[in-house]
């Protein structure tokens, strides 16, 4: 079984990708929405909630774990790779991969939320496979807020976009990395204000298709279940969530507290 978690409903992106990639997989995943935001947060209480979100998952049967946060890839890979015996797979690797193969002109923007931002990961992980590329981040705070709000068309969103967006259109970049769980639901505002010349590069998309190419070079690491099921856990239940998970998922989730 497949183990995913995220800081909230946001890393339903990647599950619902994985989904898709990979029909016959049972998938359980947890949503820490009673912690969430964890972008804000420090390096050190990101570590803890992520060993306990992954010690839930291996309590429940996962046999491999998909850190399905920016933030939290950013900052706890390498903790709970030393920690726990299974295979860990963060959504930054994949990301930075596809962009150090898309960007011709070699510069690259990212977003993210400050912890993401502030790791570095990023520009270092692409810079290991582009080493003349040119990165230029900007920290995006009041994109999760909007995306749960649900503002995902509102004058107000596109405004603070064109704040966040412009000094990378300025830096010129032709890919862009969606480097947080959020931004695919603003995929649809993001291009026309970069411009179709750049190439948008959605963590979550790239994440669930080196799902789908670590399961197929090592077919043994998950059992395939007759009954394949897909549980979705939270640490709380709001309002918010179930309307962002039933807009990532097209159809009303229901989400189990515990
Ligand atoms: N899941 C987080 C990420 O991808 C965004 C939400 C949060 O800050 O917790 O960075």
């Amino acid at each position: 079984m497949i183990g995913i978690f995220d800081s909230g409903v946001g890393g339903m992106t990647v599950a619902h990708a994985i989904e898709q990639l990979l029909p016959g997989h049972s998938l359980i995943y947890y949503g820490d929405i009673a912690r969430t935001p964890y972008g804000p947060k420090s390096p050190a209480t990101i570590i803890n909630y992520s060993i306990r979100n992954t010690e839930f998952l291996l309590k429940r049967g996962a046999e491999l774990i998909v850190i399905a946060c920016n933030s939290a890839s950013s900052v706890a890979t390498e903790t709970l790779r030393k920690k726990f015996q299974v295979p860990i797979i963060e959504v930054i690797s994949p990301a930075a991969h596809r962009a150090a193969v898309t960007s011709k002109s070699g510069r690259v923007g990212i977003i993210g939320t400050r912890a993401t931002v502030k790791s570095g990961i990023y520009p270092k992980t692409i810079l290991t496979e582009q080493p003349r590329a040119k990165i230029f981040q900007e920290a995006c705070p009041l994109l999760v807020p909007l995306v749960e709000e649900g503002w995902l068309n509102r004058r107000e969103t596109k405004m603070i976009l064109r704040r966040y967006l412009h000094p990378l259109k300025e830096k010129q970049i032709d890919t862009l990395v969606l480097g947080c769980t959020h931004y695919p639901l603003l995929k649809d505002l993001i291009q026309p204000r970069m411009g179709k010349q750049v190439k948008l590069i959605d963590s979550s998309i790239e994440t669930a298709h080196y799902v789908k190419k670590f399961l197929t070079r090592t077919p043994d690491m998950v059992t395939r279940e007759k009954q394949t099921s897909h549980n979705y856990y939270v640490s709380d239940s709001t309002e918010t969530a179930r309307k962002v998970a039933k807009r990532i998922f097209s159809r009303p989730m229901e989400l189990i507290c515990v």
